[in-house]
């Protein structure tokens, strides 16, 4: 019951099946989709059995005080000082308590965005989910604005704000946030060594500007909760992508949850380029093995899940 019934041998030759470009198991026909309420109430149920997103979401002040050593979550050998300034950040209770949607979007990075004209439909949903601070004023057409909470992986510094080498880059990423307002702000912040910089720099500059963004910082349980559920449910995921973890999440919110630019494949299904990010260009390697995701497989699970109403996944047009 409740299992996502992908076959052990589809999920084997996932990889390779999702190479044959315009594979018709990747087909979802968004019209005609139906929510199916009890499939939703029972993957939310069985999702409550590794991790309760209300209080996974985010660690919270009283979880630990500044000067704590704690071990990073995927790199367990080395460790981070709680610092005073993330320490004033931790929300007091879980930025989501009580809070409850009936649709909710969650929105992916992937150039298949581009030309969508999705931006009025993501906006109109009750709660809407984005990661890694991806912008969104110069892409409103096709990837709306509304942002209730966004995620941020510490590269991001160095992606897309230079690393705050200069006072511009400083400015800009303030900038960023000031638009946010009380939106919540989930910064991974425990995962793997080598961000901390970053995130110390994002913490002071937050507290400098007395911006209002709802700080959150994941609980040190959630990755591996989220693995172990679809692990469970036989979808082998090494370390489940931002996206992924965001819908996990959101089942515990959200009545219908709709995503919206998660399309990890070079190609749409008429064989026409289709970047990694609608706002970049940066590439990236789908099938790599040197990549900690694999979000293919990632998708052709989200794919089954739409066609038994579970979700609801648009990749194509929204009007
Ligand atoms: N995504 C997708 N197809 C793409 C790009 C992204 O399905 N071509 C989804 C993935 O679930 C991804 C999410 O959108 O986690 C956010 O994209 P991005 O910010 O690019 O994530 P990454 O930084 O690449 O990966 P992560 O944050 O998951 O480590």
């Amino acid at each position: 019951e409740g299992e996502l019934c992908l076959s052990r041998s589809l999920v084997n030759s996932s990889d390779k099946i999702i190479r044959k470009a315009g594979s018709s198991i990747f087909q979802h026909s968004v019209e005609g989709w139906k929510i199916n309420s009890s499939l939703v109430l029972e993957i939310r149920k069985n999702i409550l059995r590794f991790l309760d997103a209300e209080r996974d979401v985010s660690v919270v002040k009283s979880s630990f005080k500044p000067g704590d050593v704690i071990h990073y979550v995927l790199d367990r050998r080395r460790t981070l000082n709680i610092s005073q300034d993330l320490h004033s950040l931790l929300p007091e209770v879980s930025p989501m308590k009580n809070r409850r949607f009936k649709t909710c979007a969650v929105v992916g990075n992937s150039g298949i965005l581009l030309d969508s004209e999705c931006g009025k439909e993501i906006d109109s949903h009750n709660f809407v989910i984005r990661c890694n601070l991806a912008p969104v004023v110069e892409f409103a057409a096709d990837v709306g604005t509304k942002s209730d909470f966004i995620t941020m992986n510490p590269s991001v510094v160095q992606r897309a704000f230079g690393g705050f080498r200069n006072e511009s880059d400083r400015e800009k990423f303030v900038r960023r946030l000031s638009m946010l307002n009380d939106s919540v702000l989930w910064i991974p912040a425990f995962m793997v060594k080598g961000g901390e910089k970053h995130v110390e720099w994002v913490n002071a500059l937050i507290l400098k500007n007395k911006l209002k963004v709802r700080t959150a910082y994941p609980s040190l349980r959630l990755i591996h909760a989220v693995r172990g559920y679809w692990l469970t449910n036989k979808v082998p995921i090494k370390r489940p992508s931002t996206g992924l973890l965001m819908y996990t999440l959101a089942t515990r919110f959200c009545d219908e949850i709709h995503l919206y630019g998660f399309w990890p494949f070079p190609k749409d299904l008429n064989g026409k380029a289709v970047k990694y990010h609608y706002y970049d260009d940066l590439k990236y390697r789908y099938f790599s093995n040197a990549s900690p995701h694999r979000m293919p497989l990632e998708f052709k699970t989200l794919n089954v899940l739409h066609n038994r109403g579970a979700l609801k996944l648009t990749t194509g047009k929204c009007v």
